[in-house]
């Protein structure tokens, strides 16, 4: 079925020794698409924890927990961006004045020392207390959208649940028209969805998300409000004011990640809990559970793959690589090792001491994980609270879509009430 849409097998290079290839297809592997985590518990077991594939053009995976941790915070040989810093200003520079500079998606493609010039102005306004103010607004949400099907004794729950409780947020946090919710999450998709990796095509599809926000970003810096795209007007970056450049360079990145990633770990979470109801039974007698179950949903399912490219010749984890490769890390597959967790595919709310990999670690480690939990606990509580024990549709089987960020295409829920 999804096999016609596999990406052609290239040679492997000759540095790459065999038994380091595995074949699998980030964006269309059929196994994945079947059901995600069976397949990276199968990868787990079956790959090296640092294996080469064939697929989209060739590139490596790192799997292994160890291995995903130590890439993740070796900024020095493993970067976040395709093209440097360097080379990329030097173009720069070398345009004629008022050309449309390159976008550089901030602050996730830059590299430390650039990188904390970049994250800096976000911190703030993801942090702990600044997430806190969001808690009511995001329970009026949820308590509406899930009243909202109750009475209908099913749902299509990204459609009517994971999709709009955390794209309305973020929406209104970064002060974009949340009536335009439908064509931004087109967009999204569509830019999730595209492989094609070709660089004046990828700088046509970012361009297409800064098109779409442009005049909000124009009139923020007019009349700034509380928002993100007014805080970002008002920032400074190496001692200079902040220019539409930098505002976009910063949008890219924080529309794909406020408009796709918590509704993915929304809807891997419902399918999860629909499937166990001996755990809703748990939930339901003792809410204090929900977050230590909102964090063993986001290790047994973590669902991102972010890229690096290795920049120089060099040696990981006992394999040559080469410079301007890239390696894609496979962060569901980290959280699945039994090195690193005893039995790793079973659910246990009483794992203690190991921390899992979802939101990343180091220098990148995701900015938006607080708002993320408060989203994922707030939405479970008062599932828990307000609905009777759900289960799958059972005529409307599961498939998923893979690429960089996993999860269901669509959970058919139904309840008797
Ligand atoms: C459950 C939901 C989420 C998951 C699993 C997740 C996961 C991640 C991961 C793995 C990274 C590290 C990427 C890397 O190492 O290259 C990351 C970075 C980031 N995330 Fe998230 N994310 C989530 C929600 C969010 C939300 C809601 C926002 C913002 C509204 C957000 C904003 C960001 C930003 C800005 C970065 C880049 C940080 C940097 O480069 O310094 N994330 N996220």
């Amino acid at each position: 079925m999804a096999q016609a849409n596999l990406s052609p097998a290239v040679p492997k290079p000759d540095h790459v020794p065999a038994s380091l290839v595995y074949d699998f297809d980030m964006f269309a592997d059929p196994g994945m698409i079947e059901n995600a985590h069976n397949r990276a518990l199968e990868i787990v077991k079956e790959a090296p924890p640092v294996f080469w594939t064939p697929r989209n053009d060739g590139h490596w995976v790192i799997a292994g927990h160890n291995a995903v941790f130590n890439m993740s915070r070796d900024t020095e040989r493993f970067s976040n961006a395709m093209v440097s810093y360097e080379q990329i200003h030097a173009m720069i520079a070398s345009m004629p004045e008022g050309a449309p500079k390159p976008l550089i998606p901030a602050p996730i493609t830059y590299d430390p020392p650039h990188h904390a010039v970049y994250r800096g102005p976000l911190q703030k306004a993801f942090s702990p207390k600044a997430m806190t103010a969001l808690k009511d607004s995001i329970r009026e949400l949820a308590v509406a959208l899930i009243e909202a099907v109750k009475p209908k004794g099913e749902c299509a729950f990204v459609d009517a649940i994971a999709e709009p409780l955390p794209v309305t947020i973020f929406l209104r946090m970064f002060g974009l028209p949340v009536e335009r919710q439908r064509e931004y999450r087109d967009l999204v998709k569509e830019h999730f969805e595209d492989t094609d990796s070709d660089p004046s095509h990828v700088q046509a599809r970012l361009k297409k998300v800064t098109d779409i926000m442009h005049d909000t970003i124009m009139e923020r810096k007019e009349n700034p409000t509380d928002d993100l795209i007014s805080l970002l007007w008002q920032s400074e970056f190496n001692g200079e004011k902040a220019t539409l450049w930098d505002i976009q360079n910063y949008c890219v990145v924080l529309f794909a990640a406020g408009l796709d990633t918590v509704v993915n770990g929304m809807s891997l979470g419902a399918v999860h809990l629909a499937t166990n109801p001996q755990l809703q039974a748990e939930l339901r007698a003792d809410p204090d559970k929900i977050p230590a179950a909102a964090e063993e949903i986001l290790r047994r399912y973590t669902f991102t793959l972010p890229p690096r490219f290795v920049s120089a010749d060099t040696e990981f984890e006992g394999v040559q690589m080469k410079h301007g490769e890239k390696a894609v890390l496979m962060l569901p597959a980290a959280d699945l090792d039994p090195s690193e967790f005893d039995s790793p595919e079973e659910f246990n709310l009483a794992r203690e001491g190991k921390a899992h990999i979802a939101f990343g670690t180091g220098p990148h480690r995701c900015l938006g994980s607080h708002l993320a939990r408060f989203e994922l606990n707030i939405l479970y509580e008062e599932m828990m609270a307000r609905l009777p024990e759900f289960r799958l549709d059972p005529d409307k089987p599961l498939t998923y879509h893979g690429g960089h960020v996993w999860g269901p295409d669509e959970v058919y829920l139904k309840w008797d009430n």
